[in-house]
């Protein structure tokens, strides 16, 4: 690794995305949405009328696809065969096959190659569920969000999307491969009753300490 990475991982619906873009603005850092990459192999599986739980043939569409990761607005950006599914990466359907998807060894090899690629390009906040634990698991700055499946469900709610996020939870943390877990080392920060802002300033003065000092 040749950059700095701040890893922040959690459950579904934690605030991660929020506050890791947040941190990413404010460090001058890039910011990584690694959940955005399984989201968009999973919209590619759905679209090419495949069985998300197929292995074999998920394993083989990957091989045959073109997976191009960009950056715009200071964000990781990412297109399969030339596509950005959009706003399809948060449809009901892409959350309802996400995990399945993202359980198979093939396409967490490929993701988590690529994800290194980006952390080689320039000092980033890279926000998963393995990111502390497998991708980079020996940078010193860690983060684990977490807040409560009522806070978490009613987060989601308000923002209008459909997502079972106990069950997406359940999968991710049983999965085999990698799966949701508190790394090792990682500062644990509960936001059931924080706002983004607060979230912020907590992992923003820890890493103060640590000498990592916002530009903004
Ligand atoms: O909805 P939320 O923002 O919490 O999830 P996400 O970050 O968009 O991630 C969607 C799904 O991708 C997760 O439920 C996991 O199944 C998978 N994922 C993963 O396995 N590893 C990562 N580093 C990131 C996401």
């Amino acid at each position: 690794m040749q950059h700095i990475v701040i890893a922040v991982d959690g459950p579904a619906a934690s605030g991660k995305s929020s506050v890791s873009r947040e941190i990413a603005r404010r460090l001058g850092y890039l910011y990584v949405n690694t959940g955005a990459m399984y989201r968009a192999v999973t919209w590619l599986v759905l679209h090419s009328e495949l069985d998300p739980s197929d292995a074999s043939s998920v394993e083989q569409l990957l091989a045959n696809s073109e997976l191009e990761c960009g950056v715009r607005d200071g964000a990781s950006c990412f297109r399969v065969n030339g596509s950005d599914p959009g706003d399809a990466l948060v449809s009901a359907e892409v959350t309802a096959a996400v995990s399945k998807v993202a359980s198979q060894p093939s396409v967490r090899r490929r993701l988590v190659s690529l994800q290194r690629l980006y952390a080689n390009q320039q000092p980033s906040v890279m926000e998963g569920r393995d990111i502390g634990s497998a991708v980079f698991p020996e940078t010193p700055h860690k983060f684990y969000i977490d807040a409560s499946a009522e806070v978490r469900a009613a987060r989601r709610a308000g923002q209008g999307l459909q997502d079972s996020v106990t069950q997406r939870d359940a999968m991710d943390s049983s999965r085999r491969d990698s799966p949701l877990t508190i790394p090792e080392g990682a500062d644990v920060i509960d936001s059931s009753h924080m706002n983004v802002q607060e979230v912020v300033s907590e992992i923003l003065t820890r890493l103060a300490l640590k000498g990592i000092r916002p530009v903004l």
